[in-house]
């Protein structure tokens, strides 16, 4: 049950857990937006995969284009939307780069195919056709044959260390209620805003 006297963090594995528990589909899909360096913003669905050590983890390319924008300017924005039970989290934060340790262990438990895709795909970058990744997939698995497939450099954890979260509920009359925490001298306080 959510309450706002309790930690943001201990609020959203909650509501996750019980978006999850209720089969709400992609509960962990999240908006994140980020902006380049021209100052243009751009948002894209990723996976939350944790919440640890006071952030929100999703992985990628470092060179994609959120790599690019994230390396020029750390401040990002998630959100989550379950439109079966009309309820939102938005976060506001810093991405920083997990710890390769973290980044090494993650890249080990993901399906062999998404591993060499990873190699692969150089993400966001301007390909001549669908067929040209296949090649490089084979050329891939030729490369790896028989062995584990090492992480590419490239290729890793972000973790959003957030200032701002903000929980929406939705109500019927637009009376939805919102909580806005945040972040002020290592301690977090609450307002209630209007809908
Ligand atoms: C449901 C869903 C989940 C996704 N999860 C991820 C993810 O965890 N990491 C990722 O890099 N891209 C993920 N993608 C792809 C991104 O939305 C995006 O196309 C890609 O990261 C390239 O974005 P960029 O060019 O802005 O860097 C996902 C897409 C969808 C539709």
């Amino acid at each position: 049950m959510f309450d706002p006297n309790k930690d943001p963090f201990e609020n959203f594995d909650q509501l996750l857990k019980s978006a999850t528990d209720q089969k709400i589909p992609e509960a962990n899909a999240m908006a994140l937006a980020t902006v380049n360096q021209k100052g243009v913003p751009s948002v894209r669905t990723v996976y939350l995969k944790e919440v640890s050590q006071g952030g929100f983890v999703f992985y990628g390319n470092y060179k994609s284009h959120k790599g690019q924008d994230i390396e020029h300017n750390p401040h990002v924005c998630l959100n989550f939307y379950w439109p079966a039970i009309w309820q939102q989290v938005r976060v506001t934060g810093v991405a920083e780069k997990v710890s390769a340790e973290q980044s090494d262990a993650y890249f080990k438990s993901r399906p062999r195919l998404s591993q060499i895709g990873a190699w692969a795909s150089n993400q966001s970058s301007e390909i001549p056709n669908h067929q040209h990744l296949i090649l490089r997939v084979q050329e891939y698995e030729r490369q790896f044959d028989g062995q584990e497939v090492p992480r590419p450099p490239h290729w890793g954890g972000w973790r959003v260390i957030p200032s701002e979260i903000e929980f929406f509920f939705g109500l019927t009359g637009r009376l939805h209620e919102r909580y806005l925490y945040q972040r002020d001298n290592g301690s977090w306080k609450t307002k209630i805003l209007s809908p």
